[in-house]
């Protein structure tokens, strides 16, 4: 069965052109150069459906310098390898981790690579209906034809089965139990059942390259409430947020260099302030300093990904208020409205780390902050 995937061309490009710009292309548009090169280039064995083999995969998502291909994701590259195998497998791949530790960006970069689509994405939550996952109806057909193939309006599940595609489901856990246990039938046996039809036209039959990817986060309701029934058929890896400071700093510059840029700004970030944010960020994450010493946690996600947006977020105000790249100043009114959002014991023990940590701190940086903590609301 030939299903169609909706995109029109020229609705998802990098360049913009005349159109207006989109915001963030999916990896696969953003990094289609670099996809290209690998493909041209992989020799190596690739399973039945896949886009490149599992070596041109990982150096995808990891990089290689001397082939120019940027590296994506930061972390353990047997992660990467082990995640490429799964989904080798007939088992899903289930991404747990807490909030802003790149599951989502990871579970894109491995679509696009395997598949070389990853928008075939089901976004969970609450009111997420087996409807949206699986298939829906053409009503006016429906009505006129009664239900056939053409009436049926695929979701991203039958997508990914007939079309061999990595299905992406973002935020499992957030969906109720019931409509996550839709997944066990195509997971086990590979297939999706359309009772409404009939004959051959009843089952659709995953074709080779198809697999899921689920992200969880584990501030949500865990994956403990899942069916066991379901777990057994995911491999559960753990993301964890980056260890070593130097890394998340060299990643925090780049990644807000690259939103700055598209955001229009032409100053690069200032270095000396995103050291003192990416500290700022780790100490109030882990409630610890640099030093050793015991300090008080946000209860807030203090994420890498968070620490990413609000640098974005410091140069857009020096660039966009005052013509420069953003400063210490720029930080303390960036992170009230990420630290204290949903606690305001947080927006206190905020004001305490300013009053007290930034204070003991030598270097340009830490004075202005120390001296901006007056900007804090409240
Ligand atoms: N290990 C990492 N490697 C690359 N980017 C990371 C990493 N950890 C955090 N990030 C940043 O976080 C962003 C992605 O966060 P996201 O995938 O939405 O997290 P999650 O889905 O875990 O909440 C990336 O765009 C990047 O800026
Ligand atoms: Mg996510």
């Amino acid at each position: 069965m030939s299903v169609g995937n909706g995109r029109t061309a020229g609705a998802v490009r990098a360049d913009g052109g005349a159109t207006p710009r989109v915001q963030r292309p999916p990896a696969e548009v953003r990094y289609a150069d670099e996809l290209a090169r690998l493909r041209a280039e992989d020799t190596a064995e690739r399973p039945p459906g896949w886009a490149l083999s599992l070596r041109a995969a990982r150096r995808f998502i990891l990089g290689d310098e001397q082939a120019g291909i940027r590296r994506k994701f930061v972390g353990d590259p047997s992660l990467i390898d082990r995640a490429l195998v799964t989904l080798a497998t007939s088992r899903g791949l289930m991404l747990v981790g807490e909030p802003g530790t790149a599951k989502s960006l990871l579970s894109e970069l491995l679509a696009a690579a395997v598949s070389g689509d990853s928008t075939v994405t089901i976004q969970g939550g609450a009111a997420t209906t087996e409807d949206q996952i699986k298939y829906s109806w053409n009503y006016a057909l429906l009505v006129a034809e009664g239900p056939s193939r053409r009436s049926l309006v695929p979701a991203p599940l039958l997508r990914g089965m007939a079309e061999g595609k990595v299905v992406r489901f973002e935020e499992i856990t957030r969906c109720p139990l019931e409509v996550q246990d839709c997944l066990l039938s195509p997971l086990s046996d590979r297939v999706l059942a359309l009772p409404e039809l009939t004959d051959d036209d009843a089952m659709v039959f995953a074709q080779e390259g198809f697999n899921i990817i689920a992200t969880a986060n584990t501030r949500d309701r865990g994956v403990n409430e899942m069916s066991s029934a379901l777990k057994r058929r995911f491999n559960f890896e753990t993301v964890f947020p980056i260890a070593d400071f130097d890394t998340e700093l060299t990643l925090v510059v780049a990644e807000a260099g690259e939103l700055l840029r598209r955001s229009g700004v032409t100053v690069e970030p200032r270095r000396d302030v995103l050291e003192v944010l990416v500290t700022a960020f780790r100490e109030l994450r882990i409630g610890q300093t640099s030093h050793g010493d015991a300090m008080e946690r946000l209860s807030a996600v203090m994420s890498t990904a968070e620490a990413v947006s609000v640098a974005h977020a410091v140069g857009l105000r020096g660039w966009f208020l005052r013509g420069e790249p953003g400063t210490a100043a720029d930080l303390v009114s960036c992170l009230a409205g990420t630290a204290a959002k949903d606690n305001p014991d947080d927006l206190a023990r905020l004001r305490r780390y300013l009053e007290q940590q930034a204070s003991r701190r030598s270097g340009g940086q830490w004075k202005e902050l120390h001296t901006a903590r007056h900007q804090l609301p409240g």
